[in-house]
């Protein structure tokens, strides 16, 4: 059976690490390790609703929900979805999008915001299952490293 739980900084020492860093290397082709402290400071967000997915006590899932106040609007920015590749097509990816989409819906926020390269096949159906449209606007990036 699949847990779902909202994390706080004091969850940061139960989890496992390398079950993590396996989940974000899953996600991005450059991932960084996390330690304990970097984990906690993450978590440790204001505006972050942390979700994870436990396979017992493996986490198997992760979604971030951030919450930015704009000048005009509460909005969210979905951001980190990833299921571990065998754990996947089991609807966790789905069951944790609902779960952030509720949570959104709860703090006020009036629209969800996210990106997914097209290749990412599966994620684009996720979010065009649930209702999520493409919208026309250029995606800009100044590289600061
Ligand atoms: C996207 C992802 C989170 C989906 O997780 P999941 O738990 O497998 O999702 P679900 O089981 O809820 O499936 C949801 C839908 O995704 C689509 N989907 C899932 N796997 C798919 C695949 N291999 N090919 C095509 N569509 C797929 C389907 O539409 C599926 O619904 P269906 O089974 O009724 O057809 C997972 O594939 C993943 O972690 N991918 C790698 C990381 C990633 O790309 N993250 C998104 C970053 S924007």
């Amino acid at each position: 059976m699949i847990r779902y739980s909202f994390l706080t900084p004091a969850d940061a020492e139960k989890i496992n690490l390398d079950d993590l860093d396996s989940l974000v290397a899953q996600l991005t082709a450059s991932p960084v390790k996390h330690n304990l402290t970097s984990f906690r400071r993450f978590l440790n967000q204001p505006r972050l609703f942390q979700l994870a997915a436990f396979a017992d006590q493996h986490l198997v899932g992760l979604a971030s929900l951030f919450v930015v106040r704009k000048i005009e609007v509460k909005a969210g920015l979905i951001e980190g979805v990833v299921v571990d590749k065998k754990y996947r097509r089991q609807g966790i990816g789905t069951k944790m999008m609902k779960m952030l989409i509720e949570k959104a819906r709860q703090v006020g926020v009036k629209h969800l915001d996210l990106t997914s390269h097209p290749s990412r096949v599966a994620a684009n159906r996720l979010y065009r299952r649930l209702g999520f449209h493409p919208r026309q606007t250029n995606l800009y990036r100044l590289d600061l490293s």
